[in-house]
């Protein structure tokens, strides 16, 4: 295996790779709901609603939060004027929340700016939330500016093209700088978004469909022949584990307390049983100082397992019946608000997990 292809070498080629890819575009573009039509002019509000939902997850999982967003507020002064808890409510389940908090504060500074985004990539980047590649693909798509978003998919797509024999997690420049030789004057947007296309469709990680890829014939990874074996695989550090306890203090009628977890930090402000802190070494012999009431508690069979980007979780779960009031800072959750209530999924797994396994014991 030689020298990846340079940007240089990718700049010359350019023309002929965005007119292969425009072409494809025109006629196998995917119809998504925050995409403008042809001969619409996009709004930029919907893009980067758009860009800011679809970091770090799929369109599939994005499809249903966009919608309620769009419908519940339609503009970004509507969307600056909600309720902080509502739009962090709003969000819960896509992932992490600090965007959920960014994505308020950007919508209340566009507004308090008097409702219009700013065009350039360097104005966006000064947004909260808004980082290299969503500045760039909101410049790019809502307002047709020469700029490069790069993304997981469009890394590998590049990577792919130049047949870039170093990872892509220890590239990051040299990917930068070939999507940026690529990056047309003119439809900018479309090819950004021909390239997501292609990559979620066709320039998939495994399985390439090259028979369908218009950039086939430009493709360096395509022919060495093993174009899969593209982008090349770093080594993989196994994650740290940590180990904690929640309390699932049931009623009757199903209920549970919950309690809304800090403003700042890892799944902020979204709602959790109560429980312990999470260590590396677990909660140890002093977990129930941690119940939110004092009951007798019982260790339910199982965990509930949940991985994040810098660790591995493993909760374990105590239930007890408890029909007291609600002490300080919980609050009850009934059955069938569990969808509303604002739980990030680790927490709503462990409710569901809790129930279920109370109701076989009950059954046992
Ligand atoms: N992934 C990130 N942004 C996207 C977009 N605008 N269309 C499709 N997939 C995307």
């Amino acid at each position: 295996m030689g020298e990846h292809l340079g940007a240089a070498a990718l700049e010359g080629k350019r023309d002929a790779i965005v007119g292969r890819t425009l072409r494809w575009w025109d006629r196998a573009r995917r119809t998504l709901p925050w995409r403008a039509l042809p001969g619409e002019t996009p709004d930029p509000y919907r893009v980067w609603l758009s860009e800011v939902l679809l970091q770090q997850t799929t369109v599939q999982a994005v499809m249903p939060y966009y919608r309620t967003f769009l419908e519940r507020w339609p503009t970004v002064e509507a969307l600056a004027a909600a309720p902080h808890e509502a739009v962090i409510s709003a969000f819960a389940g896509l992932g992490y929340y600090t965007r959920a908090r960014n994505l308020h504060a950007c919508a209340k500074s566009v507004a308090a700016a008097g409702g219009r985004f700013p065009s350039d990539e360097a104005a966006l980047r000064a947004l909260p939330g808004v980082g290299a590649y969503t500045a760039a693909a909101i410049a790019a798509i809502a307002f047709d500016r020469q700029a490069a978003p790069v993304d997981g998919n469009i890394a590998r797509i590049v990577a792919r093209l130049i047949a870039l024999e170093a990872p892509i997690a220890t590239s990051r420049s040299t990917i930068a700088e070939a999507a940026r030789a690529l990056a047309p004057a003119c439809r900018a947007g479309d090819f950004a978004q021909a390239l997501m296309d292609i990559g979620a469709t066709i320039c998939r990680p495994r399985n390439p469909d090259c028979a369908a890829c218009p950039l086939r014939g430009d493709c360096a990874a395509f022919r060495s022949g093993a174009p899969e074996s593209y982008p090349r695989k770093g080594a993989v550090k196994p994650k740290p584990q940590r180990i904690g306890a929640v309390f699932f203090a049931h009623r009757a009628d199903w209920a549970f307390l919950v309690r809304r977890r800090p403003p700042k930090g890892l799944l902020a402000s979204t709602v959790e049983l109560p429980g312990t802190p999470w260590t590396g070494d677990g909660p140890g012999a002093g977990w129930a100082d941690h119940a939110p009431v004092a009951a007798r508690w019982r260790r339910l069979p199982g965990t509930v397992e949940q991985v994040f980007t810098h660790f591995a979780l493993s909760l374990v779960v105590y239930a007890a019946p408890c029909d007291r009031a609600a002490p300080d800072r919980c609050f009850w959750v009934a059955p069938d608000e569990i969808d509303e209530a604002g739980f990030s999924n680790v927490m709503r797994k462990a409710a569901l997990h809790a129930r279920a396994s109370v109701e076989v014991e009950w059954a046992s």
